[in-house]
């Protein structure tokens, strides 16, 4: 510490009173040691809590409490009949007649069903939902597919492509309960 000494004598850069200065013991150097460690650790931790929170595992980031048969019945059973039931013709003596939406809220109401299937194909490609990854895949996929131009038929107002396009749902819904339900719907005979 002479030389720092001697410099604080000659134009005193250092305001501090010289025994800061003191030669470093054992003790001194630990100590120093010891702050620089909590200051570092302190700037971590701040650091670590503006960056963001790491992302949640797949698993429990759904909720994926209400079984599929939940789903189906509360869910995509009744879109899909709104669908299915939308459009209808009823033959007798004096001709046919179309049972079909009409009016601006009827084709909404439909809409809104055609959207709820489209979605629901989503859900049940969750993890924690889909019982495997390829062929439970494909026809969850295959399912969005046919709901996905019911939505278009709506959209377009085409009553005829709607109908018609029932029995492409259908077909879907059983193709899938074939393999993984066990299943018959009864929309299997319409
Ligand atoms: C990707 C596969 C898949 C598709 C697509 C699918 N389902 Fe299902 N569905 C299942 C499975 C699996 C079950 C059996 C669930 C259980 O009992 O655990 C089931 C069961 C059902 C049930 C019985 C629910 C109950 O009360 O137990 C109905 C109704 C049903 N599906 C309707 C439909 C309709 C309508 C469609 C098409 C618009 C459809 N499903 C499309 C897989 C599918």
């Amino acid at each position: 510490m002479v030389v720092a000494a001697e410099i604080g004598g000659l134009f005193d850069p250092f305001p501090y009173p010289l025994e800061f200065l003191e030669p470093m013991t054992p003790q001194r150097l630990l100590l120093t040691l010891l702050a620089t460690a909590l200051l570092s650790l302190h700037g971590a931790c701040t650091s670590q809590e503006s960056s963001p929170q790491p992302v949640p595992k797949l698993a429990s980031r759904y909720d994926t409490a209400q079984p599929i048969s939940e789903l189906m019945k509360w869910v995509i059973d009744p879109a899909a009949d709104t669908l299915w039931d939308a459009v209808s013709w009823i033959s007798n003596e004096k001709g046919t007649k179309a049972n079909a939406p009409k009016t601006e809220e009827d084709w909404n109401a439909l809409h809104v069903q055609a959207s709820i299937l489209v979605e629901s194909a989503n859900l049940l490609m969750l993890e924690g939902r889909a019982k495997d990854e390829g062929l439970w895949m494909e026809k969850a996929r295959q399912f969005g597919l046919e709901a996905r131009k019911n939505l278009k038929a709506i959209e377009e107002r085409d009553v005829e492509k709607l109908f018609e396009l029932g029995g492409d749902l259908d077909h879907a819904c059983e193709s899938c309960h074939l393999k993984y339900a066990n299943y018959q719907s009864t929309s299997a005979s319409k």
